[in-house]
Formats: C-alpha cells, sequence, structure tokens
C-alpha cells in the first residue's frame, strides 16, 4: 500500500479546518453547530455539523475538483480498479440517472435494459427520453427470482437492434445472486457499444477472495456502486466509476453536474474518503471478522434445518452432494449456472421450508426479537451481514431464528421441509418477465418521455379489475424499489395476481395514488 492510500485527504483537511476553529462568515447556517449550543437533543448532529462546511478555501469543489476531493477521488479510482471515480452525493440513483443521460443524448436513443431494474434507471429513461428495450432476465428456477439477461440474450437483442447506445444491466440484484460479467462485457464490446452496470449492491465486489468478481474487473466500462450499502459510508454515499474510452467523461461530468446539489455534504464526501481508506489500509482483512460472521451464521443454521438460504445450485451441490447423481448434477449445473452462479456470502436469503411464514411474516417475527431484516418478499427475508458485523450478531440472529422454530405459533402445519408449493409462496415464475410475449427475449421498444398522464386519460380501477388494462401510475413495492408496473405498461394477468398477493402481505408501496393498493390508474379505454 502507498503511502498515499492510508491517508483520507479530505477527512483530514475536515479536522484541520475544524482545529484552526475560525470564525464562519458562509453557509451552512447552523454556523458549525454553534445555533444549537444549549439544546441537548442536538448534541448527536453537533459532532457532524464542526465537520459540515461547504466550498470554504481548503476544502475543494466536488464540481470542480482541484486538490483533497480530487486526491480523494484518485485513490477511490485505485482502490476500486476504475481508471476515474466520481463521489456521489444522491446515492446510486444519482449515479443511473447520469449514466443514462450521458449515453442516451438524443430523444429515443434506444437503450438495453433489463425490465427488473431499480426505479432509477425507469426515471433515467423518462429524462433522457430514451427509448428501452426490454431484455428477459434470467431466472433462478429454485427461489423463483429473477437476475441479469444472459450474454447470449444480450448479443441476440443487440443484432436485432444494432442503433442500441449501450447496455445497462444490474448485478448483483438486490439478494445478492449474480454471475460472472465478462462474456457479457465482451458482447457489448463486439457490437461497440458501452456496458453500463447498476453495482448498487456489490462495492465490496472483488475485494476479498471469497467476493464475486467486480463489474469493472469483467469489461463493464461505468459502474455504480453505493458504497453506504455494502462498505461503510454514510447513507447516500455512492461512486461512479469509469474505465476505457467508450463513455463520454466531459458530457458525464455535465451530468453528474445537473443531477446532484450544487451544496454536496460535507460529511457524506468525508464517509465515502473514509470507507475506501478503510480497504485501503486493510486490504482483503477488512472482510474478515464479517465473514466469520456470515460462516457461523450459515454453520449455526444447519442445526435448524426448517430456515433455508437461497443458494446457486452448485454450492448447494456441494453441500448435499450426496443426493443425487453426477451426471444429472451436472446437466442440471450446465442449465442452471449461468443466470446464476454466484452468490454475495455476506446476504442471507432466507426462508420457511414450512411454508408457515411466508417472507414478510418472518420479517414481522425477527422484528420483534431485535433482528432488523433489510426487506421481505413474499417467500424471503433478506439479512445482511457486512465488514462491520461481529460473531454476537450472528448468534443474536440464530437465537431468534430458535425462538420462532419452537413458537407454538408457527409449527408445522403440514408436510416438511421442502413443502412450501409455489402457490404458497406466491412467486409466480413470469413474474419478471414484463412487456415479452414469451416467445422473445427482448422486448420491442418502448418510448419512455416526462409528460405527465392527463386526467382526463385515465380512470381508477379495483387492482382486481386491473389485468389487460394500462397502467397509468408506477407501482413500487419498497424494499426492493423495483417498479411492478410504469405508466404506459400492460398489466399482466400476473402482475395484477402479485400486486393483490403483495398488498395481502402488507408490502409498502410508493408511487401508488392509492397507497393502501385496492385501486390503480389506468389508461381510458378508447
Ligand atoms: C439495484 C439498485 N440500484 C440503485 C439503487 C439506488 O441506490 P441508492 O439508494 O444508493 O440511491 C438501489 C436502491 O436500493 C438498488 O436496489
Amino acid at each position: 500500500m502507498g503511502k498515499k492510500a492510508s491517508h483520507a485527504p479530505l477527512m483530514e483537511a475536515l479536522l484541520r479546518y475544524r482545529a484552526q476553529d475560525n470564525a464562519s462568515y458562509h453557509v451552512p447556517g447552523h454556523k458549525n453547530g454553534q445555533v444549537y449550543e444549549n439544546e441537548d437533543m442536538a448534541s448527536l448532529l453537533k459532532e457532524v455539523m464542526s465537520i459540515d462546511v461547504t466550498e470554504i478555501t481548503g476544502l475543494d469543489d466536488l464540481h470542480h475538483p482541484e486538490d483533497v476531493i480530487r486526491e480523494g477521488q484518485e485513490l477511490s479510482a485505485m482502490c476500486f480498479g476504475a481508471e476515474e471515480s466520481f463521489w456521489l452525493i444522491g446515492g446510486s440513483t444519482v449515479g443511473n440517472l447520469a449514466m443514462i443521460l450521458t449515453v442516451c443524448t438524443e430523444p429515443g436513443d434506444l437503450l438495453l435494459v433489463q425490465r427488473n431494474v431499480h426505479k432509477s434507471v425507469l426515471n433515467g429513461l423518462m429524462l433522457s427520453g430514451a427509448a428501452a428495450v426490454f431484455l428477459e432476465p434470467e431466472i433462478d428456477t429454485t427461489s423463483g427470482l429473477a437476475v441479469a439477461p444472459s450474454a447470449s440474450t444480450i448479443q441476440t437483442a443487440l443484432e436485432a437492434y444494432p442503433s442500441a447506445k449501450g447496455v445497462l444491466i444490474t448485478l448483483p440484484n438486490y439478494y445478492g445472486m449474480g454471475h460472472d460479467l465478462t462474456a457479457t462485457a465482451k458482447a457489448c464490446h463486439a457490437a461497440h457499444v458501452p456496458l453500463l452496470v447498476d453495482e448498487a449492491h456489490g462495492a465490496h465486489y472483488g475485494l476479498h477472495p471469497r467476493l464475486p468478481a467486480s463489474a469493472l474487473s469483467c469489461g463493464a466500462d461505468v459502474v455504480v456502486q453505493s458504497t453506504h450499502k455494502m462498505l461503510s459510508a454514510m447513507t447516500m454515499g455512492a461512486m461512479l466509476h469509469v474505465q476505457g474510452g467508450r463513455i463520454n467523461r466531459e458530457l458525464l461530468r455535465q451530468r453528474l453536474a445537473m443531477v446532484q446539489s450544487s451544496s454536496p455534504s460535507y460529511p457524506l464526501m468525508a464517509s465515502l474518503d473514509l470507507a475506501r481508506r478503510h480497504i485501503a489500509v486493510h486490504g482483503a482483512n477488512a472482510f474478515t471478522e464479517g465473514l466469520v460472521a456470515a460462516d457461523a451464521f450459515r454453520k449455526g443454521l444447519k442445526q435448524l434445518p426448517r430456515f433455508r438460504l437461497v443458494e446457486p445450485i452448485q454450492l448447494a451441490h456441494q453441500e448435499n452432494g450426496a443426493q443425487e447423481g453426477i451426471s444429472e448434477r451436472l446437466e442440471r449445473d450446465e442449465r442452471e449456472a449461468y443466470g446464476y452462479s454466484t452468490h454475495d456470502p455476506f446476504k442471507m436469503v432466507l426462508y420457511d421450508t414450512f411454508g408457515v411464514l411466508d417472507g414478510f411474516g418472518l420479517k414481522r417475527e425477527l422484528e420483534a426479537y431485535g433482528c432488523i431484516p433489510e426487506m421481505s418478499d413474499e417467500k424471503h427475508v433478506v439479512l445482511l451481514f457486512t465488514l462491520g458485523s461481529t460473531l454476537k450478531d450472528a448468534k443474536h440472529l440464530l437465537q431468534a431464528l430458535v425462538h420462532i422454530n419452537n413458537d407454538i405459533r408457527f409449527k408445522e402445519t403440514a408436510g416438511g421441509p421442502g413443502s412450501m408449493r409455489k402457490e404458497q409462496c406466491g412467486l409466480d415464475l413470469d413474474f419478471s418477465t414484463w412487456n415479452n410475449d414469451g416467445t422473445m427475449v427482448y422486448s420491442s421498444p418502448v418510448q419512455f418521455g416526462l409528460q405527465p398522464v392527463k386526467p382526463d386519460q385515465m380512470e381508477v380501477v379495483a387492482v382486481e379489475d386491473s389485468a389487460g388494462r394500462v397502467a397509468a401510475e408506477m407501482i413500487i413495492p419498497y424494499p426492493p424499489g423495483i417498479p411492478l408496473l410504469y405508466a404506459g405498461e400492460t398489466i399482466t394477468e400476473s402482475i395484477a395476481k402479485r400486486m393483490r398477493r403483495l398488498r395481502e402481505l402488507g408490502a409498502k408501496w410508493q408511487g401508488a395514488a392509492d397507497e393502501r393498493l385496492l385501486t390503480i390508474r389506468v389508461f381510458r379505454l378508447k
């Protein structure tokens, strides 16, 4: 490690600034927290406010970095294997917007994109006026969860749409599931288009031998990472990384300046500086304790066979090898491996094999024992370990599961391990293949734009009656923030069913005018 890498240039400049104890005649108005001098309630925030400054002498400017921020970004590029890195104060959300606005510059420009994307990607399409060709994602047939499209799907779509400006992939998905992106990057580059990756959930990828390869190391041209999710930055702290010559970096800078505040938070930027420094100083060892905790949890879970984890089929076979013949296994592996062959070892995607507790129910029970999961769906609960997790966290979670397992209310009612049927778990295998008719791996181009739907164009119908109609609003279960519908999308029977099911289970919704989702806005029939 070079000496510089152990520095955190912005954080150090902020500490120097604080030590100088200068009088502030600049924003922010709280004046280093002075305004709250006698308010105990603000004591925690006052510490943060002492470095919550603005673009004053010596503290550089995110939008025109020349000094400590520039150095911090350069060190980030070195650490994450990029040619150039940009700090984002607005999460991967602003990274996705800027990435799309850089690649799609003319209304109607085509972007090949998987349909199961975070809402920020659909918002980026709307802002840029792009047209999307949606790609069929690979589905893990065991869990029913959608991953990213395969390289062959992307290649087929690129052949059909040679005018596409780029391909945008989300990997890993919220559940930590993914595959190696090298073949995808090669397919994109053979067609002379950039590969854009929303790697919001994979900021730690490539930083430890047990972690999957990073998108940059597989050849992606531009990558967005939520440093606040799986590394140690503060909420909203994220990074955008670039390599190669396929991305117009001057335009990218302009786009970033458009979608980010002109007064980005210094504490947040300092937290990016420190998150990167932590990795630079500790290397792969930064993950050791967290991995020990995650492994202890996995090991302990074996004593509770009722609860299982989603894992790639090859891994499951390594552990349950005796139950299946080798050739049978290899044949299945070959079929399944592509879509889902890597799993983030820090992400536990847990489910109740008895089918007594659905994902939302299991999440509620865990919360009652003081274990707060990241999210749930109809079947699964997603629990994160990170480089900050400890053995104590693993034990706490295992104890909670032991209690739930012993709870008389949740005893097995029928079947046994593995008895959960598809109908019970509610995952409909084609839930993420929206927009295509089942014969093609890509959709026709869908034009996006910013024109709001006019009141006289829409009506309100019960969700029960919505199948076959065209949605006039975005419907987003949150988390994970992947819109089930965007305005203009046809509501299939399976999406209508999924909305009803998620509603019954208590999912939270963004975007919907009716927050209980009893009704939905649809376009009037002509
Ligand atoms: C796949 C994906 N991309 C982008 C985002 C947006 O990230 P952020 O919350 O950092 O803005 C999320 C948020 O959950 C996400 O799941």
